[in-house]
């Protein structure tokens, strides 16, 4: 064959044939536990009847049609979406585009306008994705494009000093992923979240949280804001809030939108039927009693799994992140990429990060308490290798 594939990824040695539930099922029989839930994507497991179901009645019904039109996925979505949004006096107006960095793009986008301003702070180890803007507010290490399309500040996380002083009335967005995922599920200090907020409210500045990860009940609420008690003023999602079909979410302060001309937005697939009944079916769910209930037992399941032989040989040190967003530090002798091939052979799959001492947990947000102890069993295998 001719054709070659853009090395963009390194691929892990898994022949994924299917899979089910929280179970990657490779060609030789083998199922692995999946505690990396497709990078935060699948929210309600792979292969979720409720899901098939619905992609497959819309399908049936209208499978795709033009944002010209009006459909009834989409008043479906409104209404799910509004159902678990953080509280705000004016409500929240929303765009549906396809992937994180548009999303982000779109926010952006929507700060600039809206404050006049050409400067962007964002901050060391972020991740926002690959396009123009998103890439431009990212700590990456290849420079993406020969020059950004607004000025940039990159500040270091948590100083609250250092953002006290950068951002002033030239600023026109603060962006930051509530915890840092691809960084090492970084934590932010409570008076860091507080300053940020304090500091977009005195200059104008419009503080966008990127909920790409932490979003559609990740952390055990619905979004990152009510988690942390701090409400930014426009957020994004992607990932799994449509269960595994690609969307993107911004969602911002209506009385901002409605001060920017919303001819500045569009998409062709963007909020298109199919995704939209998908998404109104992710929200559904997430806001369902004992959803975020199972996220929360689980996450202290894995917590506890995941730190049970750390005195006796075990490879874990401490744990950061909340809800089923983890980021398990290895003790400083060991290598996480070790940890993570070595958790393969025992057939459960976890995620690295761009801290080499860091894994990362990221499974279906249906995952029970139960499915923890096949982590605790493969890392008690590994302690006895120690
Ligand atoms: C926090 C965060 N923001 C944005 C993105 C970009 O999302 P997408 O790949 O859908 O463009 C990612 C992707 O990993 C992400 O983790």
């Amino acid at each position: 064959m001719q054709l070659k594939e853009i090395d963009a990824y390194a691929r892990l040695p898994l022949p994924v044939v299917g899979a089910e539930g929280n179970e990657l099922v490779l060609r030789d029989g083998r199922r692995v536990l999946d505690l990396y839930g497709g990078h935060c994507v699948n929210t309600l497991g792979a292969g979720d009847p409720g899901l098939g179901r619905v992609i497959n009645e819309q399908w049936k019904r209208l499978s795709f049609a033009t944002n010209l039109l009006d459909h009834e996925a989409r008043g479906c979505f409104m209404a799910a979406f509004e159902r678990n949004l953080p509280p705000e006096a004016d409500g929240w107006s929303v765009f549906v585009s396809n992937s994180g960095a548009e999303a982000n793009e779109n926010a952006l986008k929507f700060a600039l306008a809206f404050t006049r301003r050409r400067k962007v702070v964002f901050f060391k180890g972020a991740f926002h994705g690959r396009t123009a803007a998103a890439a431009a507010v990212s700590d990456t290490k290849l420079a993406a494009f020969p020059s950004t399309p607004f000025d940039v500040v990159k500040l270091p996380w948590n100083d609250v000093e250092m953002a006290s002083k950068a951002i002033d009335t030239s600023v026109g967005a603060v962006i930051l992923e509530p915890y840092q995922s691809l960084a090492g599920v970084t934590e932010p200090s409570a008076e860091f979240l507080a300053t940020l907020r304090r500091l977009c409210d005195r200059t104008g500045a419009v503080l966008i949280f990127d909920e790409v990860q932490t979003g559609s009940g990740r952390l055990g609420t619905p979004w990152a804001s009510q988690h942390f008690g701090v409400v930014p003023d426009a957020f994004t999602t992607a990932k799994g809030a449509a269960g595994g079909l690609p969307i993107g979410i911004t969602v911002v302060r209506t009385k901002m939108a409605s001060a920017v001309p919303g001819k500045l937005f569009g998409s062709t697939f963007g909020g298109g039927p199919l995704v939209l009944a998908a998404a109104a079916h992710v929200a559904h769910r997430v806001g369902e009693p004992g959803f975020l209930d199972n996220v929360k037992a689980t996450s202290a399941a894995l917590r506890k799994a995941a730190l049970q032989n750390s005195g006796s040989g075990g490879p874990i040190a401490s744990i950061r992140g909340a809800g089923l967003l983890l980021g398990l530090v290895v003790k400083p002798e060991l290598k996480a990429s070790a940890v993570r091939d070595a958790l393969l052979e025992q057939n459960v799959l976890v995620g690295t990060s761009d801290d080499p001492q860091v894994l990362r947990l990221s499974p279906a947000l249906t995952l029970t308490p139960a499915d923890a102890t096949r982590l605790a069993t493969a890392l008690d295998a590994l302690a006895v290798k120690a």
